[in-house]
């Protein structure tokens, strides 16, 4: 049968200037530098070594697989001196058959290459391309029919399933005289279909719908391997049982139901580790999107680690996935987002959380071979399709691209990016923008692929204004936009650009050089921002109140605003234990209160309630104010 080993230990790393160091894989070579600003971080080859003894195997009967599951961006494995494959790409798993090659003990080198080029993607962007090996590194010992591993990273199987109950598995393997059998099993481990064959279609009576946040259940498909009548290979496949569709004028459809996607997006870097994420640290953004009642998440720009795919799976998010064709076009490129694509669609065709895939973000921003560009996104298109007739293509527009642009007319459904009211003065242009394109296209399915501002815990302003970077004006476009949304219920999924800051080595923006603050959390994951709990009071019903403006606790006003969120009807508010007022509203509660040099404030809704300290002061905190010549920069790493 099959075993698994970890090689993520003891590897010896050399950078690109000869300094050696001894690491663990999950690692990033710019877990700093990509963080700090100065778009300087070092990009180019470093190289990878580990020495390991050949695992007990049967050479006659079994093979030895290596696989990596991201190494960013271009990798070359040689395995004691011989070169066993190179792959282009940073985010997505390959492997290599090392049997043939391996030794007693061995000595396994990989040069990984996050250098400049023009052929692999992402080359231009608004985040760090972190080079590194960053996530696992495996030892796959098979028996010598098993089933396919080598056929873009995937694991052999493709199940369909219908809502009706009928379930098509496809498998591939090695091995001339080796029988398929297929066992589908429900939550609980209880067999409900079984049958043997390399495409079968079997029932599944009464099937239980895999129904996103709600009720994302899960089956088991067990694909077993078998020669001369014993189980010599097996995979276990988690799948889901839905049905989607997209409405221009009503939205999205899960399973026949309106499931309008609300929600956020996603980078993979956490502060001081990049993309050298562990279990823990999904889980973590997992539970946070979890909390705000997102219900969809685009997993920009890239394809994402296959346990953050899993957790999808396991909570009921509706998943936007993509590849990073993303801001400029490069001719020499086209192989690479072909290459990247059918990674993507292989290696992640049986998740149910996954409904769109993305062909590319806001490619008109700098390309010049406009004819190519779009050949390239038809020919993406078509071999999504090709590959998956189960799924829309999707893609995200520059908001300085117009809605009759041709990219935006290539595939199933379209997105913008629009940051009206922080990149461009007008919050109201957000309604004019959609309204419009609409009008014009009002069969066309629109969304919103990323919209916010930036928004920093440490930066307060009492009358906020664009640009501010301060976390009241985040609050206040959010509070906006969040309403202007709800207006639109044919916008088919809204996606909250970032649902975390994020590092973007060649930004210089508010105050923090290298970073992204438009999450609704911050880097670290520690503070949730007072816009996490305006879409935690519109998306989650269980009762909950919160303060705003905790951070910003020294006021110049005798009298001040204070907001409150909430997802209850009414809200007390007291001052150092005198009653405010109680107010009935939708969400967003805005109290005048007078400040004392110390004043406690307590929110209460039903049996919920919230308190903050807040102080009047004559003399302006300048701690909360962007510092003079903060808050502009260029924004892509190139
Ligand atoms: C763009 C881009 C993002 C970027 C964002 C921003 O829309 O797609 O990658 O981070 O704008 O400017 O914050």
């Amino acid at each position: 049968m099959r075993t698994v080993q970890l090689l993520n230990s003891d590897w010896s790393f050399t950078d690109m200037d000869g300094n050696k160091a001894q690491v663990n894989i999950p690692h990033t070579w710019n877990a700093l530098d990509g963080q700090d600003g100065g778009n300087d971080y070092r990009r180019g080859k470093c190289t990878y070594e580990k020495r390991f003894a050949a695992p007990s195997f049967d050479p006659e009967a079994q093979r030895v697989y290596l696989e990596f599951d991201g190494a960013n961006a271009s990798a070359e494995v040689v395995l004691n001196g011989k070169r066993l494959t190179t792959h282009h790409g940073g985010y997505a798993t390959f492997r290599c058959d090392i049997t043939d090659a391996l030794q007693g003990e061995n000595l396994l080198r990989v040069e990984v290459d996050n250098s400049v080029n023009d052929r692999v993607y992402p080359q231009k962007a608004d985040f760090t391309f972190y080079g590194g090996i960053y996530r696992d590194v495996k030892l796959l010992i098979v028996h010598k029919a098993h089933f396919d591993l080598d056929y873009y990273g995937g694991n052999g199987l493709k199940i369909t399933a219908q809502t009706h109950g009928s379930v098509q598995v496809r498998s591939w393997h090695t091995g001339e005289n080796a029988q398929v059998k297929i066992t589908l099993l429900d939550a609980e481990e209880k067999e409900v279909a079984t049958g043997y064959g390399e495409d079968i279609m079997l029932t599944v009576q009464n099937p239980h719908l895999w129904h996103g946040t709600v009720d994302p259940y899960l089956y088991t498909c067990k694909a077993e391997l078998l020669v001369d009548g014993d189980v010599v290979d097996y995979v276990n496949q988690k799948f889901g049982i839905r049905s989607i569709r997209v409405d221009s004028k009503k939205g999205f459809f899960l399973n026949g139901k309106a499931y309008p996607l609300r929600g956020v997006c996603r980078h993979q870097d956490w502060k001081g580790i990049g993309n050298a994420l562990s279990k823990t640290h999904h889980e973590t953004d997992m539970a946070l999107i979890r909390e705000i009642g997102a219900n969809t998440i685009r997993l920009a720009h890239y394809q994402h680690d296959q346990y953050f795919y899993d957790l999808c799976d396991r909570y009921g998010m509706i998943v936007w996935a993509e590849i990073p064709y993303i801001s400029e076009h490069m001719e020499s490129g086209w192989e690479n987002t072909v290459s990247q694509m059918k990674e993507l669609i292989v290696q992640n065709y049986n998740h149910p959380s996954i409904c769109v895939w993305g062909l590319s973000n806001e490619i008109t921003i700098s390309t010049k071979n406009k004819k190519d560009m779009l050949r390239n996104h038809h020919a993406l298109n078509d071999l999504a399709h090709k590959m998956d007739a189960t799924r829309p293509t999707a893609l995200a527009c520059y908001a300085v691209c117009g809605p009759f642009n041709k990219v935006a007319h290539i595939t199933d459904l379209v997105s913008w990016n629009l940051y009206l009211g922080w990149y461009v003065p007008g919050l109201f242009l957000n309604d004019l923008w959609v309204d419009f394109f609409h009008f014009c296209f009002p069969n066309r399915p629109l969304g919103y692929a990323e919209y916010g501002c930036e928004g920093m815990p440490n930066l307060h302003a009492a009358r906020p204004r664009r640009g501010d970077h301060s976390e009241e004006y985040q609050a206040k476009y959010h509070e906006y936009l969040v309403k202007f949304i709800e207006k639109r219920p044919f916008m088919w999924a809204t996606h909250v650009w970032n649902m975390f800051d994020f590092a973007a080595d060649a930004r210089n923006q508010g105050g923090e050089p290298g970073m992204n603050h438009k999450g609704l959390v911050t880097f670290d994951r520690q503070t949730k921002k007072d816009s996490f709990y305006l879409y935690k009071a519109y998306w989650t019903d269980t009762p909950f109140v919160h303060i705003c403006g905790k951070r910003y606790a020294d006021r110049t006003e005798k009298i001040t605003a204070v907001r409150v969120y909430s997802n209850c009807d009414s809200v007390t508010l007291y001052a150092d234990g005198k009653e405010i007022a109680t107010k009935q509203a939708d969400k967003v509660f805005v109290f005048t209160v007078p400040l004392g040099e110390t004043t406690q404030i307590k929110a209460v809704a039903g049996a919920c309630a919230d308190t903050a300290t807040l102080h009047y002061t004559p003399t302006p905190n300048r701690s909360y104010r962007l510092e003079k010549g903060k808050g502009n920069g260029q924004n892509w790493t190139k």
